[in-house]
């Protein structure tokens, strides 16, 4: 098996640096949504204290992206359209989120064809969460 082959079976999460990486992810979408006035609205339907909401984001990307699932088990199960839907996401909340999540994401390096792939996937959760 050629390197190319092996590299085209790696998970997401692997490709990200499993726990460590997913993790990075999510604080940088985090510390990025702190920073930024764009995302002010987005900022305001967050808990003031977000450890708990880094720690969660992390614990789903690791399930979502091929990774352990740990944190979807401490859970009882998850459905990330049902814990958001009676949040009021907006297609203005939704915007911000996404953009935030391409800053985070080019923040930490993610590689262009896997950033592109989970921009797809984030696009359509966003939407859907928006009802767009
Ligand atoms: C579409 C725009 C979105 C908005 C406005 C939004 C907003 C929120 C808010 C307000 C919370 C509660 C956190 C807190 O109170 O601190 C939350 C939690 C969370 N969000 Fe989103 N979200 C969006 C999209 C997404 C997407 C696309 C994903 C995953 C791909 C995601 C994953 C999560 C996770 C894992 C949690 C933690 C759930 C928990 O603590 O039980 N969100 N979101």
């Amino acid at each position: 098996m050629s390197s190319a082959e092996t590299q085209d079976r790696l998970s997401p999460y692997q490709m990200l640096g499993g726990a460590a990486g997913v993790r990075r992810l999510a604080d940088a979408f985090y510390d990025v949504m702190e920073a930024g006035p764009a995302y002010g609205a987005l900022r305001a339907m967050h808990q003031d204290d977000l450890a708990p909401t880094r720690e969660a984001l992390a614990g789903f990307f690791s399930a979502w992206m091929g990774g352990p699932r740990d944190w979807i088990t401490s859970q009882g199960g998850f459905c990330i359209m049902s814990r958001h839907a009676t949040m009021g996401v907006t297609p203005q909340t939704a915007g911000q989120w996404l953009h935030a999540m391409r800053q985070a994401m080019d923040k930490v390096a993610v590689p262009a064809a896997l950033a592109a792939e989970l921009d797809a996937a984030f696009t359509r959760l966003s939407r859907a969460m928006a009802g767009e």
